[in-house]
């Protein structure tokens, strides 16, 4: 069997630039994402994500820079991208007084789809089958959202790229959307979706990139940017001293204060020993447990001067 692969990545963007008048929105960009991942594109606020998604998309002309889906310059072969890839970039518009169904036959009959069973198949990945028939005025926030999902997987797009895709839904909603995203990713698609939701790209994505201020913070394997799974959060007594003893071993290659917590980065097989060091040296330790939330702290680190210039700004 042979596996067709258009260009080594999905996606490839090398320099991307795009300034607003004097004020640069995103900076020489450069990142790829991975045939078959779920790419997280994480930033606070105003970092460029949805500048960039639109430069991807040949919704906003960008100053400098190439994008390359699949192999292909957006600049050159637009339409080859295009009908490669599903994108959710704003609230997708659909007929209120018309069914979920009905929205989405029209949308599959613009793109020359005039396949009823292709909708049917649409409805039932998005979990809407059972309200199919109900207009879509009456959905739930998330009902909306996966109505929006089906009609960017109507052709049977490779790649998805959705700006903020649970953003405005309450935690069941996020969750199904999440699921989806999973499911949809299982069957081979790449997905890049952008999120300023910490422990939602935690859980879904298999790859990242972090930006700040229209510049890349870091990209690569979620395991890499957030050390996974070597990451020890202890809680003990006086933890500065404590501390002090922990970045003395040679089993721990950093440690750092976190509120009244000491985060260190280590093996997680030597939690039993850095334990028994800190017992012998008469601490109490009360937790000593992976982290979950390193995300969260990497992206906090990265993105901080972000946060104090904010603060700044508000005094
Ligand atoms: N059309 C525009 N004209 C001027 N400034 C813009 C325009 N679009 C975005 N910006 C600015 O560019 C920066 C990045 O915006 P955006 O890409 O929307 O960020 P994000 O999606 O990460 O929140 C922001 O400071 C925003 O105000
Ligand atoms: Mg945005």
């Amino acid at each position: 069997m042979t596996v067709v692969v258009e260009g080594e990545f999905a996606v490839r963007i090398e320099d991307l630039t795009k300034r607003f008048g004097s004020f640069t929105a995103v900076d020489s960009m450069s990142f790829s994402v991975p045939h078959g991942s779920v790419f997280g594109f994480l930033g606070p606020n105003g970092a460029g994500k949805t500048t960039t998604i639109g430069m991807m998309l040949g919704l906003v002309p960008p100053d400098g820079g190439t994008v390359e889906i699949f192999g292909y310059d957006i600049r050159r072969a637009l339409s080859q991208v295009l009908t490669r890839t599903g994108a959710i970039v704003e609230q997708p518009a659909f007929y209120p007084y018309l069914s979920g169904r009905k929205n989405l036959e029209i949308v599959a009959a613009l793109r020359g789809i005039a396949d009823r069973d292709a909708v049917d198949s649409l409805l039932d990945t998005v979990g809407l089958t059972e309200r199919a028939d109900a207009n879509f005025g009456g959905y739930s926030m998330g009902m909306k959202q996966r109505l929006g999902l089906a009609s960017v997987l109507v052709g049977d797009p490779r790649l998805l790229i959705l700006d903020e895709p649970t953003s405005g839904l309450d935690p069941a909603g996020q969750r199904e959307i999440q699921n989806l995203i999973q499911n949809l990713a299982k069957t081979g698609r790449t997905v890049l979706l952008s999120s300023h939701q910490l422990n939602e790209v935690q859980e879904i994505c298999s790859h990242v990139a972090i930006i700040d201020r229209g510049k890349l913070a870091v990209t690569g394997p979620i395991s890499d940017v957030i050390g996974e799974g070597r990451a020890l959060e202890i809680g003990v007594d006086r933890p500065t001293e404590a501390l002090e003893l922990l970045r003395s071993r040679l089993d721990v290659e950093e440690a750092r204060m976190d509120g009244a917590s000491v985060v260190v980065v280590s093996d997680p097989e030597h939690a039993a020993a850095i334990n028994r060091a800190l017992v012998e040296a008469g601490f109490e330790v009360h937790l000593i447990r992976p982290r979950a939330d390193m995300l969260e702290a990497r992206f906090l680190e990265l993105t901080s001067h972000a946060r104090e210039e904010a603060t700044d700004d508000a005094v």
